[in-house]
């Protein structure tokens, strides 16, 4: 059976000032699947998430997460999909655990079931040690992992991750990469990830979509690109050779 469609956008588009951030878009993420979503600064990439999310109103076009509208469905989307920001925000005299607690509280989950729940995230990012520890004194890396924690405490079906491993030390990253793959095969979370790292990216992603100019300019598996780009090939293509070649050509 075909996996289900759970994000498609229709010559999405958004503009700022009569520019284009967003032009026509078309790409399909299907259920189960980890997308990178590449490109450059400024490509438009996270102005197509905060669309996805309803944040954002499109200028033209449309989208469906999940099936669903994210403009008249945005509260049951924001059910379904965790999000990652690219700077995310916690409350900084509140210790790890309280920063859950009030994410908890604001999804609406029962304080009982919740500080077990809490726990186990805490555990599963590796913050375990850290859980009393006021979100101040916080580093960046345990930041990132205190959010992906945040994102899991509604049992999302889809995660939107916007440069999870930014700023990171390479441990650090690759804790977090870790993470979304055993996320995706464990829990069957469809993950839609932005990122500038292609070896990372490289490493988890099913396919992926190159957005230059707020366009799709590729969208497919890193071997079905490389093929497309450079032929038939023995050699295995990185995702860095085959983006180079898409940046170069447009
Ligand atoms: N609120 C806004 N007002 C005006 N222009 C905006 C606004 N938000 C984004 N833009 C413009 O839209 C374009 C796309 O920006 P966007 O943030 O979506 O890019 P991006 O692909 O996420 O880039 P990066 O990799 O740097 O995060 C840019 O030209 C940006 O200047
Ligand atoms: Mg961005």
């Amino acid at each position: 059976m075909e996996n289900r469609t759970i994000i498609q956008t229709t010559n999405l588009t958004r503009r700022y000032n009569h520019l284009p951030a967003v032009d026509n878009l078309n790409f399909e993420v299907k259920e189960g699947e980890i997308f990178g979503f590449l490109g450059p600064n400024g490509a438009g990439k996270t102005t197509t998430l905060l669309m996805l999310l309803g944040l954002s109103r499109p200028s033209e076009g449309s989208s469906r997460v999940c099936g669903l509208d994210p403009l008249r469905k945005a509260k049951e989307v924001k059910r379904l999909v965790g999000y990652l920001p690219e700077n995310i925000g916690f409350y900084g005299d509140l210790d790890a655990v309280q920063n859950l607690e009030y994410v908890a509280d604001l999804n609406g989950l029962g304080r009982g079931i919740t500080s077990k729940k809490i726990e186990e995230l805490l555990e599963l990012v590796g913050l375990k040690q850290d859980a009393h520890k006021k979100v101040a004194a916080f580093s960046r890396g345990m930041k990132q992992r205190l959010g992906f924690a945040e994102l899991l405490i509604k049992d999302p079906e889809v995660l939107f991750l916007d440069e999870p491993t930014l700023g990171l030390d390479p441990d650090g990253a690759i804790r977090i990469i870790n993470l979304i793959g055993s996320l995706n095969r464990d829990r069957k979370i469809t993950v839609l990830i932005s990122s500038h790292n292609l070896y990372q990216v490289q490493k988890i992603s099913h396919r992926v979509g190159i957005m230059i100019k707020g366009k799709m300019v590729a969208e497919g598996s890193v071997e079905s690109l490389a093929e497309e780009k450079f032929g038939v090939n023995e050699k295995e293509y990185s995702l860095e050779e085959v983006y180079m070649k898409y940046f170069q050509e447009v």
